[in-house]
């Protein structure tokens, strides 16, 4: 062959092979689906999650030397809460850098390591952005503090106080005390929604606009497959500043109660999720949003009008249902369902207590974590998991004042203790600090390390972790599960919460028993084209059984089966 057409048939199989590689990764289904509405996503608190270098807190080479792992549990996409070079107030929510890598995670080389393994291991990577506020060491805030004719003066919020020791007006920080600090260089007060090291942005400011979307773009030049981004609702304020209604009471950290009406959820943020979107947009990325929804209004609002903002906003209802309630999941789930965007489904995270506490009974607890994998594994949306809840993980609070290492603990003691308890190691094995590390962890694991751990449980076909397998490959495989439609069967059952995914003819009817007491449920699907009908049982726990349309579920118990036409 002469030397051109050889080149020409390199390139061309350069080129055919990216273009197919680029295909497969953005490639929308049948039904226009697009990778992360089959995605599994699953939280990974980088300082607990698996610490390669033993110093007892995690890092970055921790987490690529367990893709295997996550990629054999049914993991596709992994969100990293915030690995930025940060003091670490926050625990890497004040961000000193955002294109750089907290030496105590690594580095920049090890995340590139980290993207390129998660590419051969199917898994993308999300990474969390802060973009309300940064940390007051970032060389911004640094420049906006040093005079008020500095050109990053007008970054972030500098105003008068009202009068001398008093501030601008009466907004409380989320994290204890007024929401402005007085700052004696240039006699004016800046604003920190969270804490003072926190100081809040300035939105209106194109400058600051350009240069986060920019941040953007540089990450996903680096291989990140989108953002989950931080604290939204409190991007914006009111430009007259007034003060918050005031009700009455007092707040867990002792403050005044307010009603945060001129410091949250202002319209701007809607102008600027769009504008991040445009850019996900071009580089095929999601986007999930820390939205603190109250209602079905605020999160259609999220996904945009057009459906032009956030695909996977955070609605967070179901960690508001605290205890295990059919009619409560019904309601939450058919509001979801019927937003109008692509649901997202999370029972916990770094700041909410885990489900295994907030629903335990003590007697069924593991029972109970199959009960919830059956349930947001389940359904129409996209899961979005915690660390640890695919091995029944529990909380494992501080006893005493002196071992609280989250300021809002230290603050709120013991009123509020704190967010330690969700975010202590990822249990391993039964070895020392459940195998997490030889080093003393930065939190303890709690006792029950010696049960719940990823080489127990996977001996053991019975346990948490194996369940959430199963479950999760059902779903990766199930048609009716990725595509189907939502049906709630039985709606007006106390214990038993049932629904129906169905797609092109099949579906699959999934029954939970929320109670302690087992349970007979019968079904009638005719009104649903299913006029006589059997179960095939998919995925079930111990003693969940069918005959004709009924089912047996014990306490706690877990169907879920494909429905057969007779
Ligand atoms: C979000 C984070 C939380 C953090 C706060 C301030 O709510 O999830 O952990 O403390 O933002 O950045």
């Amino acid at each position: 062959m002469p030397r051109s057409a050889a080149l020409n048939a390199i390139l061309f199989i350069l080129v055919a092979s990216y273009s197919l590689q680029v295909r497969a990764q953005n490639a929308v289904d049948a039904e226009g689906h697009q990778w992360w509405q089959h995605a599994v996503f699953y939280e990974i608190y980088p300082r607990s999650f698996a610490d390669s270098n033993n110093d007892g807190v995690g890092d970055l080479n921790g987490i690529t030397a367990k893709l295997g792992y996550l990629h054999d549990l049914g993991v596709d996409a992994i969100w990293i809460t915030p690995c930025y070079p940060s003091p670490q107030v926050d625990f890497g929510y004040d961000v000193s850098d955002y294109e750089n890598i907290d030496p105590m995670y690594g580095t920049l080389a090890d995340f590139d390591h980290l993207a390129a393994e998660g590419k051969k291991h199917d898994v993308r990577i999300i990474l969390d952005y802060v973009i309300n506020h940064t940390s007051d060491q970032h060389k911004w805030f640094l420049a906006s503090r040093s005079s008020k004719t500095s050109p990053y003066r007008n970054w972030y919020m500098w105003r008068d106080g009202r009068g001398a020791n008093q501030p601008p007006n009466n907004w409380i920080s989320e994290f204890g005390g007024s929401a402005w600090k007085f700052d004696p260089k240039t006699g004016q007060y800046y604003y920190h929604y969270f804490y003072t090291e926190q100081p809040d942005l300035n939105w209106n400011n194109p400058e600051v606009e350009k240069a986060m979307f920019d941040v953007t773009r540089w990450w996903y030049k680096r291989g990140v497959a989108g953002f989950r981004l931080d604290a939204v609702d409190t991007l914006f304020e009111d430009p007259d500043l007034r003060d918050n209604p005031v009700v009455p009471g007092k707040n867990k950290l002792g403050d005044p109660n307010t009603e945060e009406k001129y410091n949250k959820k202002l319209p701007g943020v809607h102008d600027v999720l769009q504008g991040l979107r445009k850019v996900a947009d071009e580089n095929h990325a999601v986007l999930i949003g820390e939205t603190w929804t109250k209602n079905i209004d605020e999160l259609k609002q999220y996904y945009g009008e057009h459906n032009n903002e956030l695909q996977l906003p955070m609605d967070f209802m179901f960690t508001r249902v605290d205890k295990l309630s059919p009619a409560e999941f019904r309601r939450q789930i058919a509001a979801a369902d019927s937003a109008g965007g692509w649901p997202t489904w999370v029972i916990s995270n770094h700041d909410i207590v885990r489900s295994y506490n907030r629903y335990g009974d003590g007697t069924h607890n593991d029972d109970i974590a199959k009960l919830m994998a059956g349930l947001y594994l389940t359904l129409r949306g996209t899961p979005i998991m915690y660390y640890g809840e695919e091995l029944g993980m529990e909380n494992n609070d501080p006893k005493r004042p002196e071992d609280v290492k989250d300021p809002k603990g230290k603050l709120g003691w013991p009123a509020d203790k704190g967010r330690d308890g969700e975010r202590t190691p990822m249990q391993w094995s039964d070895s020392v600090n459940a195998g997490f590390s030889t080093h003393d962890p930065w939190l303890p694991v709690p006792p029950s390390y010696k049960t719940h751990n990823v080489a127990s449980e996977s001996k053991d076909p019975d346990s948490v972790l194996e369940f959430y397998r199963k479950v999760l490959k059902l779903r990766h495989t199930n048609a009716a599960l990725l595509e189907g439609d939502y049906k709630a069967l039985n709606e007006d059952d106390a214990s038993v919460l049932s629904y129906l995914r169905s797609y092109k003819g099949k579906a699959v009817l999934i029954a939970l028993n929320m109670s302690d007491s087992p349970k007979k449920v019968a079904f009638d699907l005719a009104s649903n084209g299913f006029a006589s009908l059997s179960f095939n049982g998919l995925v079930t726990t111990p003693g969940a059984s069918s005959a004709g349309s009924e089912v047996t579920l014990p306490a706690f118990g877990v169907f879920i089966a494909e429905v057969e036409k007779k």
